[in-house]
């Protein structure tokens, strides 16, 4: 099903990039260029796509103070000779910017990671997200248009955009939005489906559902709550605040979901895919499992802040990926309980670093 490539070699900027079939036995050096490569999937994807051999091309937007702390440990300076990782500063608001760096880096694939990806904070900034995360999208793609590079995209869908269609979720139900992020994500959703069918663009779609890891965001539930046993269990704050208990959500771990984007972009043709666990948990659950595994019991420490409701909730996101496992073979291995047990140790890990000063990296 791996897609051939034919050897060519070019001029990126500083670099003699190499590209070729890996079936046929050659190097394999393809170009990539990950949009929100300082995010959790960003920073997994270019670690895969560099094991893999690829150069790696990462766009970051301007920040006053450091917003690379999960890609620091494989970043490579200027200075050396031969960077297979090499970040760009631009920003999917910024078309012209985009417009450029393809044209110069020439990417073999283009992972469209980056996004204002919070779902309570789009209500706050629906006009922002919108921007970033529906309108970013179709920038992108016409700048890969406008630029006239030939390259495979892959666009970051998500379970949101079911939102109130019931469970089990798959490539055939119906979008239901229930948020400004998730209605910004079903207009990028159609754009790629629109580019691939207008344009022959080879786009696709991964519609993934949650997925978490010790890189994840501090403010999204999962790590809040591992974050919170930690501090906990050291004695450093005895109460945790959050919303709504009752939501289910398909957690999954984010390392094994960047590896289903890769293989999307690997196929003989363009198409959408869920990607997902099949298991469904509470928040409640989550917090037992994250709890229990540090010897704590929730109930003593949660207390409920009407603050972090959405004024639209999604009740229950549970994904069927029978697709992605039969024509990907992609199949995940860890679940809910285990990823929480991965969580709570390296939160609790990175807090005792923390404590005694000693060299931190966020996913010890
Ligand atoms: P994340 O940790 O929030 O990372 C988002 C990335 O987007 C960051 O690198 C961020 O840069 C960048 N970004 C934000 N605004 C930007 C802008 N205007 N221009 C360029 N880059 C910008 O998200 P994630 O969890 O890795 O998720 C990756 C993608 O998958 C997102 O599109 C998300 O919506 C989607 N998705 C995620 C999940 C999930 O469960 N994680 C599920 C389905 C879909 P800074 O570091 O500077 O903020
Ligand atoms: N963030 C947060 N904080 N959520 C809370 C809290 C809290 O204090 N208390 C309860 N929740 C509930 C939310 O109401 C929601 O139902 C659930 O926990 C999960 O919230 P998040 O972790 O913020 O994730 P999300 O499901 O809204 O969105 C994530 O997954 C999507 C895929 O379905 C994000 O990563 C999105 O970018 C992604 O598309």
């Amino acid at each position: 099903m791996f897609c051939r490539r034919t050897l060519q070699f070019r001029y990126v900027g500083d670099l003699f990039v190499a590209q070729t079939d890996s079936r046929e036995g050659g190097i394999v050096a393809k170009t990539a260029l990950i949009t929100g490569v300082t995010g959790q999937d960003g920073s997994y994807l270019a670690e895969l796509l560099l094991d893999k051999g690829y150069t790696v091309h990462g766009l970051i937007r301007r920040s006053s103070s450091f917003n690379t702390e999960r890609i620091d440990h494989i970043y490579q300076g200027p200075e050396e000779p031969e960077r297979s990782f090499v970040l760009h500063h631009a920003d999917l608001t910024d078309g012209v910017a985009l417009v450029n760096l393809l044209r110069d880096i020439q990417p073999d694939e283009v992972y469209n990671l980056g996004a204002q990806s919070h779902v309570r904070v789009s209500f706050d900034a629906p006009l922002y997200t919108g921007d970033v995360t529906g309108l970013g999208t179709i920038r992108l793609l016409e700048a890969v248009r406008a630029s006239g590079i030939q390259t495979r995209i892959y666009q970051a869908s998500s379970s949101e955009m079911f939102g109130a269609s019931p469970p089990p979720q798959n490539e055939k139900t119906p979008f239901h939005p229930r948020s400004p992020y998730s209605v910004a994500k079903v207009y990028s959703y159609w754009a790629t489906v629109n580019y691939r069918e207008a344009y022959d663009m080879f786009a696709v779609n991964g519609i993934l559902f949650n997925h978490e890891s010790p890189r994840r965001g501090e403010t999204f539930v999962t790590r809040k709550i591992t974050r919170g046993v930690a501090r906990i269990k050291a004695g450093l704050q005895d109460r945790l605040h959050l919303g709504n208990l009752d939501a289910v959500r398909d957690w999954g771990y984010a390392p094994e979901y960047v590896d289903a984007m890769w293989r999307m972009l690997q196929c003989d043709t363009p198409d959408d895919y869920v990607v997902a666990t099949g298991e469904g948990v509470s928040v409640r659950q989550f917090l037992e499992f994250a709890f229990e595994h540090a010897g704590l019991d929730w109930a003593e420490h949660v207390r409920y802040d009407p603050k972090y409701e959405r004024p639209s909730e999604v009740d229950a996101l549970i994904g069927d990926a029978s697709k992605a496992e039969e024509l990907l073979g992609w199949k995940p291995e860890v679940k809910s309980r285990e990823l929480a047990r991965i969580m709570v140790d390296a939160d609790i890990r990175l807090l005792s670093d923390q404590l005694t000063g000693a060299a931190v990296r966020v996913d010890r």
